[in-house]
């Protein structure tokens, strides 16, 4: 195993001197990015010109790339498309979703799920006009609100303050028992612990890939259509590359074979391309490996921090089998230890009002990364670095 990640380690251009807890929220250049961009800008765009819609299969990258997230979030061959960000796919998702329910007029969300998540369900509410409800009610409650009258539930796996896990399968068994459409945001979840979104009978999944996939800043979306739904599914956003025939430049719209049709406007090609480069780091990987190391790694962490830092309050779950593979600490002063922090090389983050935010990549991240982190975190309580004026200074992204 951990030749593994010896291997992959290797694939990555981390800068010197920093220790990187930051994945989740936006993973490292793969080394093998920047030659792919490269490329793909030079010998296609540059000589290939328009031809590279076909002679360098540009307008295949969607489904293909799809289909290598599809491996580790357990969606078959053809059921994943990518393109366009997260809260369109979630936009997506949910208004197909409701559609499915026509005489249930709830949205069953909880307070750790991401606010885009939130938000594109209150937009979407208003522009029905049908008089929908978005009910958000604690994770630890959203069990027992499943009831039905219930038309979605719309939950994101992995909450991004805390880590705490939601047990997909069994949530997923509950609300389909009750005649519920399920969607899953796997934002936190794709390339971090495994998924298996067939097994689990999900309806929808969503995600984004510049987390734990390391598409870069930016990086295309994706969202997953139960096969079973993907030919019955309306596609609210109608654009023309999820038409059945595009290039027939039809007026009217007829929706494509299966979750093709979840695609909208031309595709972020060079977005592909360094997405599709960065995923060439999973080759040989299981999620299963990824996963029993980031529980080692967590664990340590945790540990470690614990023992040094009694003033930090562990946020996320303690047990490991109830968390992704981030780990929140709570501190009133988090921001300031964040950014004191980020000076001395360790590049965590902040969510407000008080957590301390480290993500755990096994693909880069190693054992001696987490102790000399604890190390850093300690310094900077115990001599309370946190209190420098250079510290306490917002930026625009936290
Ligand atoms: C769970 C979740 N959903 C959605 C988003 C953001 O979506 P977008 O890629 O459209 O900015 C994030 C961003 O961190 C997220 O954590």
């Amino acid at each position: 195993m951990q030749d593994v990640f010896s291997r992959t380690q290797s694939l990555f251009d981390l800068p010197g001197g920093i220790i990187y807890l930051d994945g989740n929220s936006l993973g490292p250049l793969p080394k093998a990015v920047g030659a792919r961009l490269s490329a793909m800008v030079a010998d296609e765009w540059g000589e290939m010109l328009i031809r590279g819609w076909n002679e360098a299969g540009w307008m295949d990258l969607p489904m293909r790339v799809g289909d290598r997230i599809g491996r580790l979030i357990g969606a078959p061959k053809g059921s994943v498309a990518t393109g366009d960000t997260l809260s369109i796919k979630v936009y997506q998702a949910l208004a197909s979703a409701l559609e499915m329910n026509p005489g249930r007029r709830v949205i069953l969300s909880d307070s750790g799920n991401f606010p885009t998540d939130l938000y594109m369900a209150q937009g979407l509410i208003a522009s029905l006009g049908q008089g929908h409800e978005l009910k958000i009610v604690e994770p630890e409650a959203v069990e027992a609100a499943i009831d039905e009258t219930v038309a979605v539930m719309m939950l994101t796996e992995v909450d991004y303050r805390t880590g705490r896990l939601h047990d997909m399968k069994a949530l997923t068994e509950k609300a389909k028992a009750a005649g519920i459409v399920t969607i899953w945001d796997l934002a936190h979840s794709a390339g971090a612990i495994p998924v298996d979104v067939a097994g689990a009978g999900a309806d929808f999944a969503v995600g984004c890939t510049y987390k734990y996939l390391n598409g870069g800043p930016g990086a295309p979306a994706f969202i997953y259509v139960r096969p079973e739904l993907a030919d019955r599914v309306r596609p609210a956003l109608s654009g023309w590359l999820g038409h059945e025939a595009p290039f027939a430049f039809d007026p009217d719209y007829r929706p494509g074979a299966g979750v093709e049709r979840m695609r909208v406007g031309t595709p972020p090609v060079l977005a592909l391309g360094a997405l599709d480069a960065a995923l060439d780091v999973w080759d040989g990987v299981t999620m299963e490996a990824v996963r029993a190391r980031s529980i080692a790694l967590t664990e340590r962490f945790i540990a470690e921090v614990e023992r040094r830092c009694p003033g930090l309050e562990l946020a996320s779950p303690r047990d490991p089998h109830r968390r992704g593979s981030q780990v929140s600490f709570r501190f009133t002063e988090g921001y300031a230890a964040m950014q004191a922090l980020i000076a001395k090389g360790v590049i965590g983050d902040f969510r407000a009002p008080d957590i301390m935010r480290f993500g755990f990549a096994p693909l880069y991240v190693s054992m001696e990364d987490v102790v000399a982190a604890a190390v850093a975190i300690a310094e900077v309580i115990d001599g309370r670095l946190y209190e420098r004026p250079e510290f306490r200074r917002r930026a625009k992204v936290t």
